[in-house]
C-alpha cells in the first residue's frame, strides 16, 4: 500500500450529488480540500450540493461513473489526489430485478473508478461498502474478520468491489479503504424513493400528520449512524495521509428499535395517530448491529450522535 506522506488537496466523490455524498463534499470542503462532484443524478440532486457549490472549490460534473472513457476524462481534468467512491444502484430490490445493471454499477464501476485513480497520480481510494456483505449473519455484534455471506446481488456487488480494491492495493500500491456502512439517516435522506430507509419515510409522514404502518411489532433494531458521522470518518479516510486502507464498519455499536423510532417522533408530533402494525415482511432480518471498535481506533472519530439528536436535525431539514 502507498507509503506517501504526501498532503491531499483535492478529492473526486462520485455519487457526489447523493444523499451521503452531498454531505461528504460538505465535510471536504470544511477540511478546506477542493472537491469534485461527479454524478449521473439518476437518485441524486443537485440541490444536496446547493450549499457546498456556493463555494469556488467546489464543481459538479455528470457523468457516469461507469464509463471508462468518461472516468479518465474526469481524472485527468481534476487530477485528484484521493477518490471517494459513492456512486452505486443503491436499491436491493432494484439489484434483485435488475442483475446485470446491477453488476454494471456496483462492481464494474468500482473497477472502472480504481483503474482510473492507478493511472493517474490518485493513490487513495474511500468505498463505499455495505452491511449487506454480511448477509443474514445472527453473530452480532458484526466484526470485519467475522465471516460474510451476501445474500442479494447488492450485497455480493459489494464484497467483490472490496475483493477487487484489496487487490489494487497490492497491485498497484493504492491506499484502499473500504466502509461497510450500516443503516446511514439524516438529512437530505429522499423519503420519496420507494427503497428509502424507514427512518426517512417515518420522519416524513409524522411531519405530515399522517400515522405509520410497521411492518412487524416494530421489535426490530438496525444500527443506525447519523450521516454527518459517516461523513466526518470517510473524509478522514481519504484526507489523512496516514491512512492507509483496509476494510471497517461504519455504525454506531447500538441497537435501535422502530418503537425507538416511532417514541422519539410521537414525541416531537404528539397530534399524529399512533401506528398500527401489519404483517412482517418477508425476508426483512430482524437485528443488524455492528462493531465500530476497529473504525474508531484507526480514525480517531467518534460516531456517537445521540439517536434523537439525529432525528431531530433530520426534522430540522423537512
Ligand atoms: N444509505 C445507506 O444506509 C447506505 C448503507 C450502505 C451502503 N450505502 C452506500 O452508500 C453509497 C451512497 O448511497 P446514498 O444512500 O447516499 O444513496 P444516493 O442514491 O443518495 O446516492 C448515490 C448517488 O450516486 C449517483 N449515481 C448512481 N449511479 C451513478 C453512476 N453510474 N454514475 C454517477 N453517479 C451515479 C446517484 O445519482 C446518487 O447521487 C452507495 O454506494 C450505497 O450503496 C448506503
Amino acid at each position: 500500500m502507498s507509503e506517501s506522506t504526501s498532503p491531499i488537496e483535492r478529492v473526486l466523490v462520485t455519487g457526489g450529488a447523493g444523499f451521503i455524498g452531498s454531505h461528504t463534499c460538505d465535510r471536504l470542503l470544511g477540511l478546506g480540500k477542493t472537491v469534485l462532484a461527479v454524478d449521473d443524478l439518476s437518485t441524486g440532486h443537485r440541490e444536496n450540493l446547493a450549499g457546498a457549490l456556493e463555494s469556488p472549490d467546489c464543481t459538479l460534473v455528470e457523468a457516469d461513473a461507469a464509463d471508462p472513457a468518461a472516468m479518465e476524462r474526469v481524472f485527468d481534468d481534476f487530477e485528484p489526489d484521493a477518490v471517494v467512491h459513492l456512486a452505486a444502484l443503491v436499491s436491493v430490490p432494484q439489484g434483485e430485478a435488475e442483475p446485470g445493471r446491477n453488476f454494471r454499477l456496483n462492481v464494474a464501476a468500482t473497477q472502472v473508478v480504481a483503474d482510473a485513480a492507478r493511472r493517474g497520480i490518485c493513490r487513495r481510494i474511500v468505498f463505499a461498502s455495505s452491511a449487506a456483505v454480511y448477509g443474514n449473519s445472527e453473530a452480532l455484534p458484526l466484526r470485519e474478520d467475522g465471516a460474510t455471506d451476501p445474500i442479494s446481488q447488492y450485497g455480493a456487488a459489494k464484497l467483490m468491489s472490496e475483493k477487487l480494491l484489496r487487490a489494487y492495493a497490492i497491485s498497484y500500491g493504492l491506499a484502499a479503504t473500504c466502509f461497510r456502512f450500516f443503516n446511514v439517516y439524516g438529512p437530505r435522506q429522499d423519503p420519496r424513493s420507494p427503497y428509502s430507509g424507514v427512518v426517512s419515510i417515518f420522519a416524513d409522514r409524522y411531519r405530515a400528520g399522517q400515522p405509520v404502518t410497521v411492518n412487524g411489532d416494530g421489535g426490530q433494531s438496525r444500527d443506525f449512524i447519523y450521516v454527518g458521522d459517516l461523513a466526518r470518518a470517510v473524509a478522514a479516510a481519504a484526507t489523512d495521509p496516514a491512512q492507509r486502507g483496509g476494510v471497517y464498519n461504519l455504525c454506531t455499536g447500538r441497537a435501535t428499535t422502530l418503537l425507538d423510532l416511532i417514541d422519539i417522533l410521537a414525541a416531537e408530533y404528539p397530534e399524529v395517530p399512533a401506528p398500527s402494525f401489519g404483517p412482517e415482511r418477508a425476508g426483512d432480518i430482524r437485528h443488524s448491529l455492528g462493531d465500530p471498535a476497529a473504525a474508531r481506533e484507526v480514525l480517531a472519530v467518534t460516531n456517537d450522535t445521540p439517536f434523537a439528536d439525529g432525528i431531530r436535525a433530520l426534522l430540522a431539514s423537512l
